[in-house]
């Protein structure tokens, strides 16, 4: 592609209105950026590169230690950006920016870690040392359902690394990645080392995968979408880490503490309203504690409360947006239609003036495999349950998709648990665990849902180069 057309044309339009979208009122107006500004940008990276790169591991720990302290202390502020902008609960927003941080002060330590080898040669005059290197630019492609954490996941260990980094955050949720950013150049991170970007995602996505200067693209979104970047990523060879759908199990056996599964399950499906790659999407419980685990299910979920965020008692917040909204109603409809019963919620709510939309937490009995939602990712609060007999018949069910992101079980019986935890085909398990997120672990999928793996020691790993030298000694 040729960098330089469309030169200095705004991509979509000049501004963009961020919307709240349990109001409809416009938070903020932002600029967006033309493909010429974002390629300015790029070039700017490009040389910033060839400064950061050569920093020592100290100097770049110290400066991701500061952006942590910096986002730490206007937590208050940053989650009410998110709560505005995205929708999620105050308090989870709060949970969020905690979240988003700590990946920098992950990385911060990470920096240091970053070893190279040196490998017995063949040769008695010969010596092979291994390092590794940053990759280069890196560019970033991130969703609004976390609009702090998937960026500080991505910018963290790139700059640790010692890569520049540019991002593109979603167009419903920009705010947040741009306040990040101002709080990361104020902590003293130089401009022409990292980037925060508005335009058209589709466009964007052209450039950043056909760009000679970008060595990297990094994205978090759907496995349509990612599919589409990596091969358009091939063309110049970049490495990709995708992080992309998910279709959870949550498997419930008869030897499990229901109401710590109760408890676990609304953990793991109500968060952000459902609306998060890793949502349990299908209940699937032994049927000789179907009926308790359902009713007690039920009467749990029926006390979540529907509404605007900012309201401390609010559980459940808006959706995103009418298309979110719009699939997730199909799903219902869908499955209803073709027999689901309605065990709670199963109401919705569209403004039509505000386009605000609600859904209410949803809990299906008597579903079947011919429905949508046994095979679509929901992204919202809609759980389906179906029963099983035996611990293989759940376990083929939980891996008949094409996904592989995350998966939950619960059980006391540590035999059946080992069991389960190495058959299923997924990248995260969380055994009695609804929350297995966290800084310290490798976050990603299997199958479908990705490439690569973001947090813990490996999550610098795809920021880095593999060199070796081999020195011959003379004679
Ligand atoms: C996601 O939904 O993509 C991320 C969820 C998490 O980090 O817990």
């Amino acid at each position: 592609m040729d960098i330089t057309e469309n030169q200095g044309r705004p991509l979509l339009k000049d501004t963009l209105a961020v919307l709240n979208p349990a109001t409809g009122e416009v938070v903020d107006t932002v600029k967006c950026d033309s493909i010429g500004e974002i390629n300015a940008k790029i070039v700017s990276l490009h040389h910033g590169f060839q400064k950061w790169s050569k920093t020592t591991a100290d100097e770049r720990s110290i400066l991701l230690r500061k952006w942590y302290d910096n986002i730490m202390a206007h937590q208050q502020d940053l989650a009410k950006l998110i709560t505005l902008e995205n929708g999620k609960p105050f308090k989870e927003a709060l949970g969020e920016v905690v979240y988003a941080a700590k990946y920098l002060e992950w990385f911060a330590e990470e920096a240091k870690r970053i070893y190279g080898r040196t490998v017995p040669a063949s040769s008695a005059n010969k010596r092979i040392i291994v390092t590794r290197e940053p990759i280069g630019v890196v560019a970033a492609i991130t969703p609004w359902n976390f609009p702090a954490a998937m960026i500080t996941r991505k910018v963290g260990p790139a700059l640790a690394a010692g890569c520049t980094f540019i991002v593109k955050p979603a167009p419903d949720t920009p705010l947040t990645a741009f306040e990040m950013f101002r709080l990361g150049y104020e902590a003293g991170i130089p401009e022409d080392v990292m980037g925060c970007v508005l335009a058209d995602g589709k466009q964007v996505g052209e450039l950043f995968t056909s760009h000679p200067l970008i060595r990297k693209v990094t994205f978090t979104g759907s496995t349509a979408v990612g599919k589409e970047l990596i091969k358009n990523s091939a063309s110049t060879v970049k490495n990709v880490s995708m992080e992309l759908g998910g279709h959870a199990p949550l498997i419930v056996d008869k030897e499990a503490d229901l109401d710590l599964a109760v408890q676990q399950t609304i953990a793991s499906k109500f968060r952000n309203a459902g609306q998060t790659c890793i949502c349990a999407n299908r209940l699937i419980v032994h049927e000789a504690i179907a009926g308790v685990f359902t009713s007690k299910l039920v009467q749990a979920v029926s006390l979540l409360k529907v509404g605007n965020g900012l309201d401390e008692s609010v559980a459940i917040g808006p959706i995103i947006n009418k298309k979110g909204f719009n699939k997730i109603v199909n799903q219902i409809k869908d499955a209803v239609k073709k027999g689901a019963k309605v065990a709670t919620g199963g109401k919705y709510i569209v403004d039509d003036d505000t386009n605000a939309c609600f859904v209410y937490p949803t809990i299906l009995t008597n579903v079947d495999d011919s429905m949508i939602i046994m095979h679509e990712e929901t992204f919202g609060p809609v759980a389906p349950i179906v029963t099983f007999q035996s611990i293989d018949e759940a376990i083929r069910l939980a891996n008949d998709t094409p996904y592989g992101l995350a998966a939950y079980f619960f059980t006391e019986n540590v035999s059946r648990g080992m069991y389960l935890s190495e058959n299923l085909q997924y990248g995260v398990i969380g055994w009695n665990d609804g929350g297995p997120s966290t800084v310290q672990a490798p976050f990603g999928g299997m199958k479908e849902s990705g490439i690569g793996r973001e947090g813990g020691s490996e999550g610098i790993e795809s920021y880095l180069e593999v060199k070796y030298v081999s020195i011959k000694l003379a004679d």
